[in-house]
């Protein structure tokens, strides 16, 4: 009697060990979950490790592979035998592919055409023929960490919006700083790749796409832009699209985007002049430094007078009541934390009572207009020379081309700051102003 007892408890002990031992032993390495889209294919990357495999293998005849779906029982309720590797038998799909080698432990294994009921659990199955090994690779109910040997296929309709981080990973980019996007789109279906586009491409940028293997082995395609930070870019939004090829009607595209902030310097830095660069002597005239920079409300700005060295004011504007003695060039500069910049020089002048003369003139217009008008009176003055007529001021020159008038004396080489009018050339000659006038 007693002898049976023990006989009874040894058998225990050892089939719990048997259990316990051989459950720690053959293992399949699974994805959690996979995201499948719907008229796509899915592909399940899965490797398996069985005790003296290579010795099991030679005493092999058949090595099949099956999978199941909701349970890992052939008759439990609901659980079907989507696939037997055997004879490639499929049920419940259109079709399935075991793309992996099972004499190598490989079970990666592609679902075609997914349909939204195909969300479940799947368990990978081992049979190696004739009696060498069976077993149904399941999750281990006393492990909950153990959770890599099943798979569970998650169907949708449309993807996953892409991930699309900045690197360095701050909100805002200083000008001329190397700023790279990247944009990571899972490719549950690595036949049929997502295609990357980006919305707007900086003109510096560099563009790279590659397909990376995330941990648990499932794919992701990569698109990464660098570029250096400008700031035509502030304030841009760039977004990243996805577009999935589909089996059934027109491909899916999902996006992300980032907006760019970029910190720069002031830019496009100009003078204003209310009312008028051209005014009377007592008139107040206000100039206005305009510019674009970050920080727009921490610019700060400095006037100067050409000729004098030290400023003149440090606000944004400044008002002058116009003398004879504060006519000149005016520029300004913007400065902020990432650097200045300098405007271009704009000239305050006394406008004549008879309204005559206009007063306003930018440099280089003005400079490119007393060439003009030079040469004009260069070549008046060699065909009067040539022609050896003595012709004094206020008399009428007739020329084949041109006819022009003088008015008051002038000395050439004194000329400058001329414009055109319509058919009259104007030039001043120190204060006082000479007119010509050009008549056809
Ligand atoms: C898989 O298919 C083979 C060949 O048809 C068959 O012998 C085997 O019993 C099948 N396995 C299962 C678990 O149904
Ligand atoms: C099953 O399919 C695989 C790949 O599709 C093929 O290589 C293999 O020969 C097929 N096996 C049978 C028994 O038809
Ligand atoms: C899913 O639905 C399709 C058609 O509605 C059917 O042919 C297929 O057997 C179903 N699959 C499963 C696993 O229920
Ligand atoms: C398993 O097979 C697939 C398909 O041939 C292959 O892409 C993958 O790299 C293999 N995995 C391993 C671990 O060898
Ligand atoms: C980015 O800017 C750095 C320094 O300003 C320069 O050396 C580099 O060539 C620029 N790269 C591109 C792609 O423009
Ligand atoms: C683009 O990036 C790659 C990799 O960083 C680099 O080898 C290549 O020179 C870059 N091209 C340009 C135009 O900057
Ligand atoms: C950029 O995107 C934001 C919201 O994401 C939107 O408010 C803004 O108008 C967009 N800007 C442009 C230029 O499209
Ligand atoms: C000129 O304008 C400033 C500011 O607009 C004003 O304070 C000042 O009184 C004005 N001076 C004259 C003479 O109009
Ligand atoms: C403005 O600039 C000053 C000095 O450069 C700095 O101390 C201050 O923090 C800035 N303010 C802002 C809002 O950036
Ligand atoms: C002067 O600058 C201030 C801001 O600094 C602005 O609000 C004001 O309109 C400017 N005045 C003129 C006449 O432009
Ligand atoms: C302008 O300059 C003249 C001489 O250069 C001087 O006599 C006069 O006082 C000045 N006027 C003003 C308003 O500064």
């Amino acid at each position: 009697m007693a002898r049976i007892q023990i006989t009874f408890f040894i058998i225990i002990t050892s089939s719990v060990l048997l259990h316990t031992r051989s459950a720690d032993v053959y293992s399949a390495l699974l994805p959690n979950t996979v995201t499948a889209l719907t008229g796509s294919c899915v592909q399940i990357p899965c490797t398996f490790d069985v005790p003296d495999f290579d010795e099991k293998l030679q005493n092999t005849k058949q090595i099949y592979g099956i999978w199941m779906m909701n349970s890992p029982h052939f008759n439990k309720e609901n659980s079907l035998l989507v696939f037997n590797s055997s004879e490639n038998i499929t049920q419940g799909f259109s079709h399935i592919e075991m793309i992996g080698n099972l004499q190598k432990r490989n079970c990666t294994t592609v679902f075609y055409n997914i349909m939204m009921n195909h969300s479940d659990t799947y368990y990978f199955r081992l049979q190696m023929e004739p009696d060498v090994f069976r077993a149904t690779f399941n999750t281990n109910p006393d492990d909950s960490s153990d959770s890599r040997k099943t798979v569970k296929i998650n169907v949708m309709d449309s993807p996953h919006p892409p991930e699309l981080s900045i690197t360095p990973h701050v909100s805002k980019h200083v000008e001329g700083t190397s700023v790279s996007l990247r944009c990571s789109a899972e490719a549950p279906c690595p036949k049929k790749p997502p295609t990357l586009s980006w919305s707007y491409i900086p003109s510096s940028a560099n563009i790279t796409t590659q397909i990376q293997e995330k941990p648990d082995k499932t794919q992701s395609v990569i698109s990464t832009i660098t570029f250096n930070a400008s700031y035509t870019d502030h304030k841009k939004n760039i977004s990243c699209t996805v577009t999935y090829p589909t089996h059934i009607s027109k491909d899916t595209t999902v996006e992300n985007t980032i907006t760019l902030q970029v910190l720069f310097p002031p830019k496009k830095t100009s003078v204003s002049v209310e009312p008028s660069a051209s005014v009377s002597v007592g008139t107040n005239v206000t100039l206005t430094c305009n510019t674009k920079g970050s920080h727009s409300k921490n610019i700060s700005y400095t006037w100067y007078r050409r000729g004098q060295e030290t400023p003149l004011a440090w606000n944004k504007n400044i008002t002058l009541i116009v003398t004879h003695n504060n006519t000149g060039w005016y520029f300004c500069t913007a400065q902020n934390k990432f650097g200045n910049q300098m405007s271009e020089e704009i000239q305050l002048m006394i406008k004549e009572h008879n309204g005559s003369s206009k007063s306003v003139i930018y440099g280089c217009t003005g400079g490119l207009l007393t060439l003009l008008v030079l040469s004009a009176v260069f070549v008046y003055c060699v065909r009067m020379a040539s022609s050896q007529n003595n012709i004094r001021e206020k008399d009428q020159i007739a020329d084949d081309e041109t006819l022009i008038i003088f008015y008051g004396e002038t000395d050439v080489s004194k000329l400058k700051n001329c414009f055109i009018a319509g058919t009259n050339f104007r030039c001043d000659e120190l204060t006082s102003t000479v007119q010509y006038t050009q008549v056809p």
